[in-house]
């Protein structure tokens, strides 16, 4: 009996959610996730950092919204579990937070167990919802089990937008998960840019799309737009490497950081 068993994974087709474990160092990946994170690699061999950037702008931006006193956090395109998971850093602040992960992929629903391990004076849950189809996400009973929408919320969606071109309505999307967020409430993003290495991206998103996922890479201002009406926290949308540093990590580049990051608070 695996833990596998019944689902249907494609291993061979390469998948976004295994490459990026490939790319943070993790076991969830298969030959032909590895195979294409290799022709990634081997044209942008700082994704590696970029991705070890984009998961500790992750810990910092939950760390900051839980001191702020933020204590609900909704995470849209979680990922396959890479310790520490957005629960651990927010219980951490607040043992009582309550975390609701939400992914499309069969595998991270697999890998649940790990992400519901929280704190027993807080809450956690995992729903299996697609981003594109934000009533139905909205309105999974694991969700609303969890959060009190009359009070903030954190909405998290790191590293997910790239995946969801125009075409697919990403604004839209957006748009109609931050009008059921409470005052107060945050919208906290990474995204992939060409901007600062065109050739190389453009090169990395048709790996992609050769596997069949499709990319759209975003510039700083239709990034930027994701947050219009909401106010931008200091230092406002940067490279993600650039959000809120510590001392204690290697300064990356922006060409390094393959992204851009922001967080901003409903009025
Ligand atoms: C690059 S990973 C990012 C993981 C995590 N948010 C982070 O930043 O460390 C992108 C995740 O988004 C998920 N994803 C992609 N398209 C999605 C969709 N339409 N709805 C929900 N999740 C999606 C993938 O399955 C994958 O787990």
């Amino acid at each position: 009996m695996s833990l596998y068993d019944g689902v249907d994974l494609r291993l061979n087709v390469p998948h976004s959610a295994r490459m990026y474990d490939y790319f943070l160092g993790g076991f969830t990946n298969f030959a032909a996730d590895r195979e294409a994170a290799g022709h990634v690699l081997a044209i942008a061999p700082w994704v590696h950092d970029a991705a070890r950037a984009n998961r500790s702008f992750m810990h910092r931006s939950t760390r900051a919204l839980a001191l702020a006193g933020i204590d609900q956090f909704l995470d849209i395109g979680t990922g396959i579990p890479t310790s520490p998971n957005l629960h651990e850093i927010a219980q951490g602040v607040e043992p009582r937070a309550r975390v609701v992960y939400a992914d499309n992929d069969p595998i991270v629903l697999t890998h649940a167990q790990a992400l519901l391990t929280g704190n027993p004076e807080g809450r956690t849950a995992y729903v299996e919802a697609d981003v594109t189809d934000p009533v139905g996400l909205l309105a999974a009973p694991g969700l609303r089990d969890t959060i009190d929408f009359s009070r903030p919320v954190a909405l998290s969606l790191n590293a997910l937008l790239h995946f969801v071109p125009d075409a697919h309505g990403a604004y839209e999307l957006v748009d109609h998960l931050k009008s059921v967020l409470a005052p107060g409430s945050a919208l906290v993003m990474t995204h992939l840019t060409a901007e600062f290495a065109p050739e190389e991206i453009g090169r990395v998103i048709g790996i992609y799309e050769a596997a069949g996922t499709a990319v759209q890479a975003r510039a700083r201002a239709e990034f930027a737009r994701f947050f219009d009406g909401w106010s931008l926290l200091p230092p406002g949308v940067v490279p993600i490497p650039h959000w809120r540093p510590t001392a204690d990590e290697p300064p990356l580049s922006a060409s390094e950081s393959t992204g851009y990051a922001g967080v901003a608070l409903r009025p």
